[in-house]
């Protein structure tokens, strides 16, 4: 139950801090009270009017604020009233506050759903199963299958690659290593239990190559005072400034999905430090360079990959050939450049730029005026209609490819997802298209039980 807990707090101060970042890029315009004048009146409005883009879970804080687009004009809002509002026309959920407590139903087939998730698998595992995904006409994911992709979200660009503003050349790396015994690789993570079981790993790793851990997770070595309060370090140019002394950094997403890429990736990247990276198996697509990341996956076993970096420390060609977008100051993947150039929003409260979530806004108002527009809503029904490729992470695997713990909770998560996303669907798709929490329940123990759910995860005792 605690883990549960635990799970649900970390979303929590997730949208709270995305939240806080719309706010404090709005310009200042994003404040409540912006209803007065210029809002649609609740449940009335003729045809000719904006359209209306609700978002069902809270999330900016906005109660009314009318945006221009580009191909028009919508009216963004919070208020839930506007759910039978005539010019409704999009209903916008944030994934780890998507909860099946707490649905707008019945479900008018006029209206689309919109899902903004660029969170890890790990926070809503309904995500990953078709038959939920397929209830959403329009996504915005780290995944790039989905309509409108976040998958840079943690690159501010492709010169923070490139900046040799924090880079620590090779012969220092090697003096600091003896000099402040620095060892060769860094980890730093403070979330512990994760469906990748990234601490199993690295503490194999740690029997054959040193590695300093900062973090709360396979403690042994102290960041400095002022920067041991988790919120707000990592983006301190003195952490950053301690990563960059490194030779390597360990890269571990807390959960494997395509795409799915975080800051994990990108800090080392930015700074002139090495990833040993594992989590998006389409990892590569992303790198500057053919040959920028270590794979953990391309290694049998830790003991292997411990090997392969002990030949880079004893060789600085071969460690510098990993470095080519610091020390050529070149980027050469065309697919990294190229969506980099495509990509309108900024981060870091980029106020030039705005931030992704205006952003997706905007995209879904314009898609939502170019359909209504036009006459093609019979010409291709499925066309707006999500699938496992705007999402759809498969069954957690763990770093080390094996689970020796008999039960894993991530697993049994995801499986009972599986199910629950089939009986979701077909709740908000047929008559009477509403249903309370215990009526969702108690269709899926039945599901469960015809699934083998119960053979394979046996309930414990405390859950009877
Ligand atoms: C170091 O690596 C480079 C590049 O792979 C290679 O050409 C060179 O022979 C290596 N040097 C030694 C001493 O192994
Ligand atoms: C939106 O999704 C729903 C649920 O899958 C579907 O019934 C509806 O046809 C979709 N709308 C459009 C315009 O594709």
């Amino acid at each position: 139950m605690s883990r549960r807990r635990v799970v649900v707090q970390s979303c929590i101060v997730l949208v709270a801090c995305l939240t806080w970042a719309k706010c404090a890029t709005g310009k200042g315009s994003l404040q409540r009270g912006d209803s007065a004048g210029g809002a649609p009146p609740p449940s009335t409005g003729g045809a000719g009017g904006e359209a209306v883009v609700l978002w069902w879970t809270p999330f900016t804080g906005i109660m009314g604020q009318s945006r221009n687009c580009g191909l028009g004009s919508c009216f963004f809002t919070e208020d839930r009233s506007y759910l039978h509002n005539k010019r409704l026309k999009a209903v916008l959920f944030y994934g780890s506050d998507f909860s099946i407590e707490d649905l707008p139903l019945p479900r008018q087939s006029r209206h689309w759903w919109g899902l903004l998730h660029e969170e890890s698998p790990k926070n809503q595992p309904l995500f990953d199963h078709q038959p939920v995904l397929q209830l959403f006409n329009i996504t915005s994911t780290f995944r790039r299958g989905s309509n409108f992709p976040l998958t840079l979200q943690h690159l501010k660009s492709i010169e923070a690659l490139t900046s040799t503003r924090e880079f620590v050349p090779t012969k220092e790396k090697n003096h600091l290593l003896g000099k402040e015994s620095l060892a060769p690789v860094v980890y730093v993570q403070s979330d512990c239990d994760t469906p990748a079981q990234r601490d199993k790993y690295v503490s194999e790793l740690a029997k054959y190559i040193k590695i300093d851990s900062y973090g709360a997770c396979l403690h042994n070595r102290d960041l400095p005072a002022h920067l041991q309060d988790p919120a707000g370090t990592y983006n301190h140019g003195d952490f950053r400034a301690l990563v960059a002394k490194y030779k390597f950094a360990i890269a571990i997403e807390n959960a494997g999905c395509d795409d799915y890429i975080t800051e994990k990736l990108w800090r080392p990247l930015t700074l002139g430090t090495v990833p040993v990276y594992w989590g998006s198996p389409t990892v590569r697509d992303w790198e500057p360079n053919p040959h920028s990341v270590i794979v953990v996956s391309d290694f049998q076993t830790p003991k292997e990959l411990a090997v392969f970096l002990h030949r880079l420390l004893e060789n600085d060609t071969l460690y510098e050939s990993y470095l080519k977008h610091k020390l050529n100051q070149e980027v050469t993947n065309a697919y990294l450049l190229e969506t980099m150039e495509k990509r309108r929003w900024g981060i870091d409260n980029d106020f030039e730029k705005g931030n992704f979530i205006e952003h997706f806004e905007c995209h879904v108002c314009d898609q939502v005026l170019t359909r209504h527009s036009g006459g093609r809503s019979k010409a291709n029904p499925g066309e707006f209609q999500a699938d496992l490729s705007h999402y759809g992470c498969p069954e957690p695997e763990t770093v080390l490819g094996e689970d020796e713990e008999a039960r894993n909770f991530w697993v049994e998560q995801w499986n009972k997802a599986r199910v629950e996303a089939q009986v979701l669907h077909r709740l908000v798709s047929l008559p009477p298209k509403r249903f309370t929490p215990d009526e969702f329940f108690d269709a899926v123990i039945p599901e469960l039980q015809r699934d083998g759910f119960f053979q394979r995860f046996p309930p414990e005792h405390e859950e009877l």
